[in-house]
C-alpha cells in the first residue's frame, strides 16, 4: 500500500477546504436567500445556523478525517463497523452531485467565452433555454419525454472541464488539488473584488444593496414576539440550508480532506478560518451581485423584485441581460463574472469527486492512476443525460432531491450516529489537543442536542412540501424517476458497495477506535 499522501502544509488544506466551500452556492444562491428572508434580518438565523451547526459539523467532520485518517467509509467504519454504509451513502450522494455540477461548470465556462460578444443577444432567455441548451417544446408531458439530441455547444465545454478535473486529480492531493486550491483562490479572490468594485459604482447599485440589506424583522419572528411572516420558521430553516450547502458539510469531503492532515496540525482554527472565509466571500457575492441587479432594476425602470433571482435564471438570464445594460466594458465585466462562477465550481468540483477518488482507493486498494481512471470515466458518461436537450429539467429535479433528502438526511444520520453512538466528546478531546484553541462543551449540546433537532425539523418539513405538490407541476412519472428512484438507487449501491465487499485495505484494522 502506498504511503497515503498528506497535505503539504497548513495554509494549503484551508484554501482547499474553502475552495470547496467557496461555490456556485455563494454566488448564485446566498444573495437571493438573504433578499428573500427577510434581509439584514436574514444576518440573525444565518450566524445563528453557523454557530449551531455549520461550524460544529465542521469541526466534527475535520475530526472524523484526520482520527480516521482514510475516506468517509474507512474512518467512519473505524469509529464503528456499523457505520461504514453512512459513508458509502455520501460517497454515493457525492457521486450524484458529481454528475450534473460538472455540467454547470461547463455552462459557466461557455459564458464565459460568450461574454466577450455578447453572444447571448437581447433575449437571453430564449438564448438560454432555445439556442444553447436546446431544450424542445413539451420536454416532458405525462406522456413522457423528448430527449431532443445531444447538444453540442454544452458537450465541448463539458469535455474541457473533464479534462481539467482529471488532470488536477491525477496529479493527487499534493501537486493538484491543493496547487490548484494555491493558485484558483486568490484569483478568485481578486476576480471578485474587481466585480463588486464596478458593481457598486453603477448608477442604481445603491437600490439594490437598501433591497438586499434592509432588515424586515417582522419577517424571521413569530407573532408573539411581534412578527408578521406565518411562515417564518421557513426563514431559519432556510439559514440552515445555506449554511449547510455553502459549507460544504455533510457531504463527507471535510472528511476526505482532514484525513490528509498531519495528525499533529490543529484543526478548530482551521475550522473557523474556513467558515469565515465562506461567509466572507458569500457577503462579497451578495454585494456584487445586488449592486448590479440594482443597476438593472433602475436604468430599465422596473422593479428590484422583478430582477432578483437566483439560481440559473440569475446567471444565465439576467446576467447577460445586466451586462448588455451596461455602459462600458461590458465584454470584461461578463467575464469576470463567469470566471469567478468557473472557478468557484471548479475547486468544488474537485472536493466533490476526491470524496470517491479515496473511498474507492481505500476500499478496493487501487491506485490513484486507475481510480481516477474509472470514476472520471464513469461519471462522464453519467453526465452526458444532462447535456441533451432534456438536461436542465433532469438536473432540477436530481438536483432538488438529492439536496432536500440526501444531504439532509445524511446529515441527521451522521450527527446522531457520532452525537449519540460514538463517544463524540473525544473527537473534540482529540481535536483540542492539538489545537490553537480549545473547543468547549458547548460543543456537545450543539452536535448531540440543536443540530439533530434541527435537521429532524427539516427533513419534516421537506417531505410535508414534497407530498403537498408536485416540485416544479412536472409530471409524477419524472418525480419519480429522477427523484425518489434515484435515490433509492443511492441506497441500493450504498449496501452492496458495504455489504457485498470486503476491505483490500490491512490498514482498516489498525484504526484509531474513539
Ligand atoms: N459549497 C458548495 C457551494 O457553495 C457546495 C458544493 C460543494 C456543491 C461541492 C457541490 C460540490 O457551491
Amino acid at each position: 500500500m502506498q504511503q497515503r499522501e498528506q497535505w503539504n502544509s497548513r495554509l494549503g488544506f484551508i484554501l482547499a477546504a474553502a475552495g470547496s466551500a467557496i461555490g456556485l452556492g455563494n454566488i448564485w444562491r446566498f444573495p437571493y436567500v438573504v433578499y428573500d428572508n427577510g434581509g439584514g434580518a436574514f444576518l440573525i438565523p444565518y450566524f445563528f445556523a453557523l454557530l449551531t451547526a455549520g461550524i460544529p459539523i465542521l469541526l466534527l467532520e475535520f475530526g472524523i478525517g484526520r482520527l480516521g485518517g482514510g475516506s468517509a467509509p474507512l474512518a467512519l467504519s473505524r469509529l464503528s463497523r456499523r457505520f461504514e454504509w453512512l459513508g458509502w451513502w455520501q460517497v454515493m450522494i457525492c457521486f450524484v452531485i458529481t454528475t450534473f455540477y460538472v455540467v454547470v461548470v461547463a455552462w459557466s465556462l461557455s459564458y464565459f467565452f460568450y461574454s466577450f460578444n455578447l453572444n447571448w443577444g437581447t433575449d437571453t432567455k430564449a438564448f438560454l433555454f432555445g439556442t444553447y441548451l436546446g431544450v424542445p417544446d413539451g420536454v416532458v408531458t405525462e406522456a413522457g419525454w423528448k430527449l431532443g439530441g445531444l447538444q453540442w455547444q454544452v458537450f465541448l465545454p463539458l469535455a474541457a472541464v473533464w479534462l481539467g478535473v482529471y488532470y488536477v486529480l491525477q496529479r493527487g492531493v499534493r501537486r493538484g488539488i491543493e496547487k490548484v486550491s494555491r493558485i484558483f483562490m486568490p484569483i478568485l479572490l481578486v476576480i471578485m473584488v474587481l466585480f463588486v468594485i464596478r458593481a457598486v459604482t453603477l448608477p442604481g447599485a445603491s437600490v439594490g444593496l437598501n433591497h438586499l440589506f434592509t432588515p424586515d424583522f417582522g419577517k424571521i419572528l413569530p407573532a408573539f414576539l411581534g412578527g408578521t411572516n406565518p411562515d417564518w420558521a421557513s426563514v431559519w430553516i432556510a439559514a440552515y440550508g445555506q449554511i449547510f450547502f455553502s459549507l460544504s458539510i455533510a457531504f463527507a469531503i471535510m472528511v476526505t480532506y482532514a484525513s490528509y492532515l498531519d495528525k499533529k496540525q490543529d484543526v478548530n482554527n482551521s475550522a473557523f478560518i474556513t467558515a469565515f472565509s465562506n461567509s466572507g466571500f458569500e457577503f462579497l457575492a451578495a454585494i456584487g451581485v445586488f449592486a448590479a441587479i440594482g443597476f438593472m432594476a433602475v436604468s430599465s425602470g422596473l422593479d428590484v423584485k422583478d430582477v432578483a433571482t437566483a439560481g440559473v435564471g440569475l446567471a444565465f438570464v439576467v446576467f447577460p441581460q445586466i451586462i448588455n445594460e451596461f455602459p462600458t466594458l461590458n465584454g470584461t465585466f461578463g467575464a469576470l463574472f463567469f470566471l469567478s462562477l468557473v472557478i468557484a465550481g471548479f475547486t468544488s468540483l474537485i472536493s466533490v469527486i476526491e470524496v470517491l477518488i479515496a473511498a474507492v482507493m481505500d476500499k478496493f486498494r487501487l491506485t490513484r492512476k486507475a481510480t481516477v481512471n474509472w470514476i472520471c470515466g464513469i461519471c462522464a458518461l453519467i453526465s452526458l443525460m444532462y447535456v441533451t436537450g432534456a438536461g436542465i429539467i433532469f438536473l432540477d429535479i436530481v438536483d432538488h432531491f438529492i439536496n432536500n433528502f440526501g444531504i439532509v438526511i445524511a446529515g441527521l444520520l451522521e450527527v446522531i450516529l457520532i452525537g449519540w453512538f460514538a463517544k463524540a466528546t473525544s473527537i473534540r478531546e482529540e481535536n483540542n489537543l492539538v489545537s490553537d484553541f480549545k473547543i468547549g462543551s458547548w460543543w456537545n449540546v450543539m452536535i448531540m442536542g440543536i443540530t439533530p433537532l434541527v435537521l429532524l425539523v427539516m427533513t419534516y418539513q421537506n417531505f410535508t412540501v414534497e407530498f403537498s405538490k408536485a416540485y416544479e407541476g412536472y409530471p409524477f412519472h419524472a418525480l419519480l424517476t429522477f427523484g425518489w428512484l434515484m435515490l433509492a438507487m443511492t441506497l441500493i449501491v450504498t449496501f452492496v458497495l458495504t455489504y457485498a465487499f470486503k476491505w483490500k485495505t490491512a490498514a482498516h484494522e489498525g484504526g484509531v477506535q474513539a
